[in-house]
């Protein structure tokens, strides 16, 4: 149904990318989430159809058109969009950039929560599945690269390092989420790229930016093998 990608450095590829929040039901109206705009995940799924990849993009909630050419898969919750992302492959490529609600409420209340009916003064939570742990240590089908995102207000490298170490991811992209930076949220975004032996630390700059610098990071390291 989607027109033939552009000719490019990623032709013939299959990327896999994450997006956006969950939202994890409390009840048919609440939620418990993440922030995330989704620009960034959107953001390089377009630049990686630009190069000519089969994209698909698993988004969580947000209020983003469709980058054009791209399968889009919306989800709300986490076990969705690890369900929707074990559907998507095999890939070549996959991109964890979703901020993935880690808990979700223990149990979800089919009814609508009343205040007049004792209300709700805690959640029980329980651990989500994590998507790009999974993905990272597949022994059958792992994707050729898988890039994972860590978003952190502190020691943002050190943080970082030791998450690519336990997922087992092949690059982490460190960002600083620290209140008064601009990458929540906003159209920048000022990260380190962790992949071990050229790690990358660019300067501020725009989320479409970003995602081509990432399409082309990526297109190289394919033609490494
Ligand atoms: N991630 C995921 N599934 C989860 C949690 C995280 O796929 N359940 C992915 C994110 O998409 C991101 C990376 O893992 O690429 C790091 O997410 P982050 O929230 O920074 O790491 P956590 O392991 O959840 O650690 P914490 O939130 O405690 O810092
Ligand atoms: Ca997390």
């Amino acid at each position: 149904k989607l027109l033939p990608a552009p000719q490019g450095r990623l032709s013939g590829r299959k990327v896999v990318i994450t997006a956006g929040p969950t939202h994890e039901p409390v009840d048919p109206v609440r939620f418990v989430g993440n922030r995330s705009s989704g620009k960034q995940g959107y953001a390089i799924a377009a630049a990686c159809r630009n190069e000519g990849a089969d994209v698909t993009l698993i988004s969580g909630p947000v209020s983003l058109p469709a980058p054009s050419g791209c399968d889009v898969i919306h989800v709300q919750t986490a076990r969705e969009m690890m369900a929707a992302t074990e559907q998507a492959l095999p890939a070549d490529v996959f991109i964890a950039c979703a901020a993935v609600a880690d808990y979700r409420p223990a149990v979800e209340t089919p009814h609508k929560v009343k205040k007049e009916r004792g209300g709700l003064t805690a959640i029980d939570l329980i651990e989500n599945p994590d998507i790009l742990a999974t993905i990272s240590q597949l022994d059958v089908g792992r994707p050729q690269l898988v890039v994972g995102f860590a978003a952190e207000t502190d020691d943002v490298l050190g943080h970082a390092e030791t998450k690519r170490a336990r997922k087992k991811c092949d690059w982490i992209v460190a960002n600083d989420v620290s209140p008064g930076t601009p990458s929540m949220g906003g159209d920048k975004n000022e990260v380190t790229i962790i992949t071990g032996d050229d790690d990358e630390s660019l300067p501020m700059m725009a989320k479409d930016m970003l995602g081509a610098h990432l399409a082309r990071r990526i297109a190289d390291k394919l033609d490494q093998g």
